[in-house]
């Protein structure tokens, strides 16, 4: 068996788990449309829904928490976060958002225009509708590598330079408004780019004007794998590599409720001063004013000293330990995973798991479904619902990758909830062959529909059907 790392911390304060019968859980997933994303949090066990938000703060971040500035404008909670964006990040000018989609709207309102093709390394859901709202194309750019669960390949982030440039090639890049880059990319698994790749993004797109964006919500973890993973900088700190990531980027859209530890919050940050100027000209009427963004100033302490907590080695080892620990344990019982495992989650190949659910039925969400009712551990859904509609076709998205994504939120589960998680997942798997119909949809929300669409059994006989519950 794995040894589960040490914690290098120790519990403060709990939060009691509540535990439901089979029966609370049928009814409860029949009242959520079968959508686990619809399901109370009360009902479910061990929540594995996600990582963003969902982490424990430190007591210093609960200290500094009191230490808020309220101020309507000028507040001294945002010059902290804008100094420890520049110490650890290295950007020059710093727009607060409420979360990391609230960056990602802004940067789509100042960068792109109709008729723009967006290159990237895989899409993420919220980056890739404020792309397609501004009436930019998505270009998926990321190595054949990271769509193919099995491949073991180190850097599975990585952007396939020559899927980059034919696009530049082809559209030209005057249409290429920016690069982005995600680091980890979270619909891959949570799969490092290297800095080896980074650099040649960065020369590639500059020789065309083209800025990188990165997307560094989980840019610690990444640069944790860099260490790891790649020669030139294993004896750098996790620091100083997180910095030579952004130094190869113009600016980045962040989601502090990752790497950061923090509950809520988001910024967005640009080298170009001009371009930072129309960011605070649109951060207003989104957001808030340029100096709190949607924050409180409590949360911008929260997030300052979360920033300086997430790249202490031991934090970052401890994190990454934990989530290859519940990995190694469904590898070594034979489910099919994404390999290696990433920085967030651990993910389920719910493609090869359920083969005789046909895609449209969603084979993720139908596995997602069956381990909520097993042990109520919640899981997301990273598949063709995700992936939504084409805006063009309006014709369902079939991504290579039909996930269930056991995602860890940061100091929060210990290993006996990692065991019983495993525990689960693989009585699941044994099962698998009961399962050969999966869900329908019975409400399809427009956008981001993974979060509140409903569904129904295909077929009367599924093992979710009501009736096939005792
Ligand atoms: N970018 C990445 C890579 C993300 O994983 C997320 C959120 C966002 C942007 C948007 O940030 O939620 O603060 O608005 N990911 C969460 C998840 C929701 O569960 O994967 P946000």
């Amino acid at each position: 068996m794995p040894r589960h790392p040490a914690e290098p911390w120790r519990i403060k304060m709990v939060e009691p788990l509540r535990t439901t019968t089979r029966r609370q859980r049928q009814q409860a997933l029949q009242a959520a449309g079968y959508n686990i994303s619809l399901l109370r949090s009360e009902d479910v066990y061990i929540d594995l829904y996600t990582d963003s938000g969902t982490n424990a703060m430190s007591d210093r971040q609960w200290a500094a928490m009191m230490t808020g500035d309220e101020a309507y404008a000028g507040a001294r909670s945002f010059y902290r976060l804008e100094a420890a964006v520049r110490e650890y990040y290295g950007y020059e000018h710093l727009i607060p958002t409420h979360q990391g989609r609230g960056a990602e709207n802004i940067l789509s309102r100042i960068l792109i225009r109709p008729g723009h093709h967006v290159p990237g390394n895989m899409y993420f859901t919220t980056t890739r509708a404020h792309q397609e709202l501004n009436g930019g194309t998505f270009h998926d750019v990321i190595i054949d590598e990271a769509h193919d669960p099995a491949c073991e390949h180190p850097f599975k982030g990585n952007v396939d330079l020559a899927k980059l440039e034919r696009l530049i090639d082809d559209v030209g890049p005057r249409s290429i408004p920016y690069v982005c880059v995600a680091a980890t990319v979270n619909m891959a698994g949570g799969q490092p780019i290297s800095l080896a790749n980074l650099t040649r993004v960065h020369e590639l797109a500059h020789r065309h004007g083209i800025p990188v964006i990165l997307d560094a919500a989980r840019a610690v973890e990444n640069a944790w794998f860099i260490k790891q993973r790649e020669k030139a900088w294993r004896e750098h700190s996790v620091a100083a590599v997180l910095r030579e990531i952004c130094a190869r980027t113009d600016g980045a859209a962040m989601s502090a409720k990752k790497d950061s530890y923090a509950n809520i919050g988001g910024w967005l940050a640009l080298r170009d001063p001009h371009l930072a100027e129309q960011a605070r000209n649109l951060v207003v009427l989104y957001e808030g004013l340029h100096t709190y963004g949607g924050m409180a100033g409590r949360d911008m302490e929260a997030i300052s000293v979360g920033i300086a907590e997430s790249v202490q080695e031991e934090n970052i080892k401890a994190r990454i330990d934990q989530v290859a620990y519940l990995g190694q344990q469904l590898a070594d019982a034979g489910l099919p995973l994404v390999r290696p495992t990433g920085g967030h989650a651990v993910c389920i190949d719910a493609a090869a798991t359920l083969p005789r659910v046909p895609r449209e039925q969603f084979p993720a969400q139908t596995l997602a479904a069956a381990l909520y009712l097993d042990s109520g551990v919640r899981a997301a859904e990273r598949g063709a619902v995700s992936a939504g509609r084409d805006r063009a076709t309006g014709e369902n998205r079939y991504p290579r990758l039909e996930l269930v994504r056991l995602t860890i939120p940061r100091r929060v589960y210990t290993q006996s909830h990692m065991d019983l998680v495993a525990d689960s997942a693989i009585r699941v798997h044994k099962q698998r062959d009961r399962l050969d119909s999966g869900l329908v949809f019975v409400h399809e929300p427009e956008n981001l529909r993974f979060f509140q669409a409903r569904f129904a059994p295909a077929a009367p006989d599924s093992p979710l059907a009501p009736a096939q519950i005792s």
